[in-house]
């Protein structure tokens, strides 16, 4: 099994086994706490959870359901005291109400569930000498924000006609945000946030049959008749055949300024519409802003959105308003890949090629650039930059992106400028009528994911090139389809459906799963990524039953991970619960941020 000792600085922790554990389980030496719960109270006037008296308005005050992408910011002048934001991707209904019939949800369980999406801003205080976290409640910067809070749509497409619905003839102000998957922290003091699988929400867009309308939905899978929680008989604009615009005011990143509670958050159209994982920046040498993203799904594509203006330092209120319109004007591209070695080395099986590794080259291509005064420029044959920004998905097609296997989170390293990125799984890689595998995605069927490392030429981020290699194919190490970076196997921790990456203070990436499909729960790794120790894969935590490992935060002192959807196996409800996680028999499954720290006070890994 994985080693000690000799680890490398920040993984010196004994692994932890797989397991199917329904807890939160941390090596050795390590402690834990619950920072925060779905339904704990954050804002003034708010209950204390109360399962069985649940309300809209109680939950418009209260943690939302199923937190996901978690940030960490300063509080200067506010001693032990962070400022926690996170995001709740969706609801689970069964496992939230006794009794939840799926065919027939009540309005007020429909209004619950809009209150329980959205983002959370909560301060949270640590203590002396350990890295417990504990919320502060009522704090002036504590916010809820919800599927029916006020967002502004901003930047190129801002305003268009296929933004504007019956409620909204501007095309700029939309109600709530949805699906918000993970994200990205700025260097200006911002969080973004990835509107993701915002499709389900939308019902009867099966009805919709002129053929353009017809197509662009069926791209975003927006094509059935009722959506799975029937919203749509409770607000028309989830209707897609009466409200058809309304649709295309998902599927953005947000970005939200969490030091202004009253800062109405925005959705940043110049960095496109498709299901956003996740969008971390990197800075250029002088200050502008390139934004990495994926989009999560089979068969789709990574992008960057390359800002032209720069950032202003320092946090006058010039600067802060300046560095708010960053994301509004740059040229948004998507990735195209090549593969160096001959295609018949690629056979699907995930076999090692003979130049010894699965890699290439790459070229960034322009889809459309926005200026000052609403300038807009398509580089995109028969579309215009509108409908560039707003169907993003069929720009790319047009130019021949290179399809992926599920480009989830990204993150670029901030010691050597290296971007990762999650590429979870794909199921349907090779299968009669999809694309077959490639150098990038070198594995038909593919269950256990990996994870691709990209250069930018030069190591410049304003590049149109790059280089790119696997830095993990992920699976049981004793598969010989696995590769580590050439780590030995028989010292590494199996790892799958790699998802959220995140950088600790040493320079080690670390990986939450989702899905893992090796048959023990997910789980947060840590990997070396440069020196002798790179790819030396270690399993730092567990997950309880159902969950998935989502929004890890590194500090020096501690780790900070959500539980999402914890209890959700098909079947389970608050009747039958598949788990009894965090607090124990007869209590309903609830998910929340964990904090994990050395008991001796000592940093994670060292
Ligand atoms: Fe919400 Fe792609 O994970
Ligand atoms: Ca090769
Ligand atoms: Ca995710
Ligand atoms: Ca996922």
């Amino acid at each position: 099994g994985p080693a000690t000792g000799n680890a490398a600085r920040g993984l010196r922790f004994t692994a932890v086994a797989p397991n199917t554990t329904d807890a939160v389980t941390v090596p050795e030496g390590y402690a834990q706490n619950v920072v925060i719960k779905w339904g704990d109270p954050i804002l003034r006037g708010a209950p204390a959870f109360d399962a069985d008296r649940q309300s809209a308005k109680a939950q418009a005050g209260q943690f939302g359901y199923n937190n996901d992408f978690l940030s960490l910011l300063p509080l200067p002048g506010e001693p032990g005291r962070q400022l926690l934001v996170a995001n709740h991707e969706y609801t689970d209904e069964v496992l939230m109400f006794a009794g939840y019939d799926p065919a027939n949800p009540t309005r007020e369980q429909v209004e619950i569930a809009w209150a329980a999406h959205g983002l959370s801003v909560v301060a949270v205080q640590g203590e002396w000498k350990s890295g417990k976290l504990t919320a502060v409640s009522r704090h002036h910067l504590n916010r809820r924000l919800t599927a029916t809070s006020e967002f502004r749509l901003t930047g190129p497409a801002a305003g268009s006609e296929l933004l504007r619905t019956s409620a909204d003839r501007t095309g700029t102000k939309v109600l709530g945000t949805l699906n918000n998957c993970a994200g990205g922290t700025t260097p200006w003091g911002t969080t973004l946030h990835g509107e993701e699988n915002f499709n389900q929400y939308f019902a009867n867009g099966g009805s919709v049959t002129e053929p353009v309308a017809a197509a662009r939905l069926k791209r975003y899978g927006i094509a059935g008749a009722a959506s799975e929680r029937k919203w749509e008989r409770f607000d028309q604009r989830f209707d897609v055949a009466r409200e058809p615009n309304e649709v295309n005011r998902f599927g953005w990143v947000v970005e939200l300024d969490p030091y202004d509670p009253h800062s109405t958050p925005r959705k940043r159209t110049a960095l496109g519409r498709f299901k956003h994982e996740a969008a971390q920046p990197r800075l250029t040498a002088d200050g502008r802003p390139v934004v990495y993203m994926g989009d999560d799904e089979k068969f789709d594509y990574f992008y960057k959105f390359v800002s032209s203006k720069r950032m202003m330092r320092g946090t006058s209120r010039a600067a802060r308003e300046h560095n708010l319109t960053l994301l509004d004007e740059g040229t948004l591209y998507v990735a195209k890949l090549t593969g160096d070695s001959p295609a018949a080395e690629i056979d699907g099986s995930g076999k090692l090629p003979s130049d010894g590794e699965f890699d290439g080259g790459g070229e960034w291509i322009p889809l459309a650039s926005s200026g000052p005064g609403g300038r807009k420029k398509s580089f995109v044959e028969g579309m215009t930059a509108d409908e560039v920004y707003v169907f993003t998905r069929q720009a790319a097609d047009k130019v021949g992106a290179t399809k992926m296997d599920r480009p989830e989170d990204v993150e670029p390293s901030p010691r050597t400028g290296r971007v990762y990125i999650a590429l979870t799984n794909n199921s349907d890689r090779g299968k009669e009528g999809k694309a077959a595998a490639d150098e990038a995605n070198p594995r038909n069927l593919n269950k256990h994911g990996q994870v691709l490392e990209l250069a930018e030429y030069g190591n410049n981020p304003l590049s149109t090139r790059f280089a790119w290699r696997l830095f993990l194919v992920c699976g049981d190490p004793e598969d010989p389809a696995t590769y580590f970076s050439g780590f030995p196997k028989e010292q590494v921790s199996p790892i799958s459906c790699p998802d959220n990456v995140a950088f600790d203070p040493h320079g080690n990436l670390w990986i939450s799963t989702d899905g893992n499909a090796l048959g023990s729960h997910d789980g947060l790794f840590g990997v070396a990524t440069s020196g002798e120790r790179r790819g030396e894969v270690k399993q730092f935590l567990t997950m309880p039953s159902g969950a998935e490992t989502c929004g890890p935060i590194i500090q020096d002192r501690r780790v900070l991970v959500s539980v999402q959807h914890p209890g959700e196996k098909d079947g389970a409800s608050v009747e039958k619960p598949a788990s009894i996680w965090p607090d124990g028999p007869g209590r309903m499954v609830r998910p929340a941020v964990v904090s994990v720290w050395r008991k001796d006070g000592g940093n994670v890994g060292v």
